[in-house]
């Protein structure tokens, strides 16, 4: 008979080594243990096609796309209050609206929509058939991009892109970390990693990141084996710290730097204070790390549908080019760069 203490583990932990090379669809997210062949490699991250940063320019990678559509909750309050809406007030609406997304029990709620707009069309009411067929293709929409595709947490991509850096146990601090995904997968890869999660928004600590399914598996390493190894959330060292980044006191101290979305919210007069975010703490050799989204036709689709949901703050899609050559810029070397499902990746060093 199972203990209530070996019931519960199998309950957060329900995936073992022997899980490995399979993939699952859940209701509310994929779980994916396989791993990459040289093949699927090359398909997730387009490698080094800058050879020389050097001889890059503006001129040739063009200025990246502004994404102007922007959430009702935003034009609203700009409405009642007269006035544009901070940063940090757009990030907290932003996170509430973001994770109410990712704890949907997708099927469950295809079929609600589905009920509510055959409802509404009994209405005969226009506004409510409108309103009611926009969830329908909002929902189908995450369910393609987060559960069918896995675009957002992408651990194929992410762990292509974080691989084989030369580290040992490091320690990793995640700027702007909202739920900390990336950090986790950090984690799994390099083993002992000594994490720090900072967020100014006080939600992502309580709510996105308390509630990060702890049954989600990572797939990492063993370092006593050397073989593959599948991690869980309360596997990690985590301090995740609430505060703006421009507060933080750390020294020259971590391994790795990075950051998920960061810096495409910055104008171009910030860039080069954002790029420092990511140097002013990086022990010499350190990585800084960076995603940003893509610049691409279906991404622009998708930022227009869930523009409710995703659009608070001021957002650019750019190239891998394009954001390579602002880190360049910025007194980085690239090491690696290349681009993952929706999303570019860079890999850099302080030159
Ligand atoms: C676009 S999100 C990162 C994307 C993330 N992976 C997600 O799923 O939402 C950027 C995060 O950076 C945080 N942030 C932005 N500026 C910040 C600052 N100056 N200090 C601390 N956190 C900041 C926001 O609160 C937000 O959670």
């Amino acid at each position: 008979m199972l203990t209530q203490e070996r019931v519960k583990d199998v309950k957060n932990h329900p995936y073992s080594n022997q899980h490995i090379g399979e993939t699952a669809k859940l209701p509310s997210f994929r779980m994916d243990l396989r791993k990459y062949s040289e093949k699927e490699y090359n398909k997730f991250v387009t490698l080094n096609t800058v050879r020389d940063w050097s001889q890059l320019n503006w001129k040739d990678v063009g200025r990246p796309y502004e994404v102007k559509s922007k959430s009702k909750e935003k034009k609203n309050w700009e409405h009642v209050h007269n006035q544009p809406m901070d940063p940090h007030t757009s990030w907290t609406f932003f996170n509430k609206a973001f994770h109410e997304w990712f704890v949907k029990d997708v099927p469950e709620e295809t079929q609600e929509t589905k009920q509510q707009f055959f409802r509404s069309l009994r209405s005969f009411k226009i506004g409510e058939v409108k309103q009611a067929l926009g969830s329908v293709v909002q929902l189908q929409l995450w369910n393609y991009v987060h559960r069918i595709q896995d675009g957002i947490w992408d651990p194929r991509g992410k762990r292509a892109l974080f691989e084989g850096l030369d580290v040992n146990k490091p320690k990793v601090l995640f700027l702007g970390a909202a739920e900390g995904y990336e950090a986790m997968q950090l984690g799994a890869m390099y083993p002992g990693a000594e994490i720090v999660m900072v967020d100014y928004g006080e939600y992502c600590k309580t709510t996105r990141f308390a509630e990060f399914p702890e049954s989600y598996p990572f797939l990492g390493s063993n370092p006593s084996t050397g073989q593959s190894k599948v991690h869980y959330k309360d596997d990690f060292s985590i301090e995740y710290v609430v505060d703006d980044i421009r507060n933080l006191k750390y020294g020259r101290e971590f391994d790795i730097v990075l950051s998920v979305g960061l810096l495409e919210h910055f104008p171009d007069e910030y860039k080069h204070e954002v790029a420092d975010w990511h140097r002013r703490f990086l022990k010499p050799g350190g990585y800084a790390l960076l995603t940003t989204p893509r610049n691409q036709i279906r991404s622009r689709v998708y930022y227009r549908i869930m523009a409710d949901v995703m659009n608070h703050t001021y957002r650019e899609l750019m190239t891998v080019e394009q954001m390579g050559l602002y880190m360049y810029e910025s007194g980085f070397d690239i090491s690696r760069h290349g681009y993952i499902k929706v999303h570019n990746g860079l890999v850099c060093q302080p030159r």
